[in-house]
């Protein structure tokens, strides 16, 4: 081959491998176009390798032309490598960077909701007298909502207007009072008893600011020996000792529950207030909190307990009622709805 055409076909093969380096944008693309042209079977070694059919005079000049093009190659190979692998670095440090001087993300705490919160408070104040906690079903008999607790066909609490009747048969409701676990207590369990039953309860009410179709009731059931009214009174006044945390005058306000007899409103003296009046207490100085009574000997009678040996006494109170005097809150409808600038609050 005659010099020439070779000088012309190294700088080809050069100006090429240059084209091709400048355009190679990954390391893996560099080193392809290296063994290309620089590799056992690259174009650059496949001409070294013909120097031998030049004629010995044109070997030298040749022979320093490919080393020439070997280095220039070779060099930018070596800045082309570290080109793409820079900008490959950078990228990856972009894609990952992380602020760490950015706030953290705080776990978001739930916590308790009010009505659970003072369902617990109410249940500690009992447990520290001796009460246990007895639970009933929601969907009941009217034996057990009605019958049981003496509470004669034709009174007004039976009515449909009240309770909530369910296609289930003709006795099935769902009940109107916790008082239900008074007789199914009653019934499972030899006297003496001190229980207190939570638990929901339904009527059919028209919702407003202080009433709803669902809420909670609180029941309690004691049954000993000689128990009197001076018992009544003596454990409901250190509950709303306990549960307001400051002693607070009572009263018992007669009243008609068909299965206590005696029956009584207690109203205890408004803790926000001292019995001045406020807002709260309507300016009457008291706060009406629930209803109570000797349990009626019927009632004993029904559930086969000797009503010449046991006597005891029973209360109710709603839960919602209490949790809204305790927290001032003026609206149960917040209780239901989830609003959590309503729940954080507590
Ligand atoms: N069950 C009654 C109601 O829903 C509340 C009540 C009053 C319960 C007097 C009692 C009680 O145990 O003795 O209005």
């Amino acid at each position: 081959m005659a010099s020439e055409d070779l000088a012309n076909e190294l700088a080809q093969v050069e100006e090429i491998a240059l084209a091709a380096i400048a355009s190679a944008n990954t390391s893996q693309e560099v080193e392809d176009v290296r063994l290309n042209v620089l590799g056992q079977k690259g174009r650059l070694t496949a001409v070294l390798k013909s120097l031998g059919q030049l004629d010995a005079a044109d070997r030298p000049r040749i022979g320093q032309i490919v080393n020439d093009i070997k280095k220039r190659i070779q060099g930018r190979l070596d800045e082309r490598k570290e080109a793409v692998y820079l900008t490959a670095l950078d990228a990856k440090l972009q894609s990952e960077r992380i602020d760490v001087t950015l706030p953290g993300i705080a776990p978001r705490l739930g916590h308790i909701h009010p009505l659970t919160q003072i369902t617990t408070e109410i249940i500690d104040v009992f447990y520290g007298m001796g009460f246990s906690v007895a639970e009933g079903p929601e969907v009941e008999t009217d034996y057990y909502n009605f019958d049981a607790l003496n509470t004669p066909a034709n009174h007004p609490a039976r009515d449909e207007q009240d309770t909530f009747y369910t296609n289930l048969g003709p006795n099935v409701l769902l009940r109107s009072q916790t008082s239900t676990v008074q007789i199914r207590v009653m019934e499972n369990n030899k006297p003496p008893l001190r229980i207190i039953s939570p638990g929901r309860v339904y009527r059919n009410e028209e919702v407003n600011a202080r009433k709803y179709p669902l809420f909670h009731q609180l029941e309690g059931l004691l049954i000993d020996r000689d128990v009197t009214f001076g018992d009544l009174k003596g454990t409901l006044t250190e509950f709303i000792r306990l549960l307001f945390g400051k002693p607070l005058k009572t009263r018992f306000r007669p009243d008609f529950f068909p299965f206590t007899e005696p029956s009584a409103e207690l109203d205890s003296e408004c803790p926000f207030c001292n019995g001045a009046g406020c807002k709260t207490c309507g300016h009457r100085g008291w706060l009406e909190l629930l209803g109570c009574g000797m349990v009626d000997p019927n009632v004993l009678k029904g559930v086969g307990i000797d009503a010449e040996e046991w006597s005891g006494f029973a209360f109710g109170m709603g839960i919602e009622r209490l949790a809204m005097l305790k927290y001032d809150i003026n609206d149960i409808r917040n209780f239901y709805t989830n609003d959590l600038r309503f729940l954080e609050q507590f």
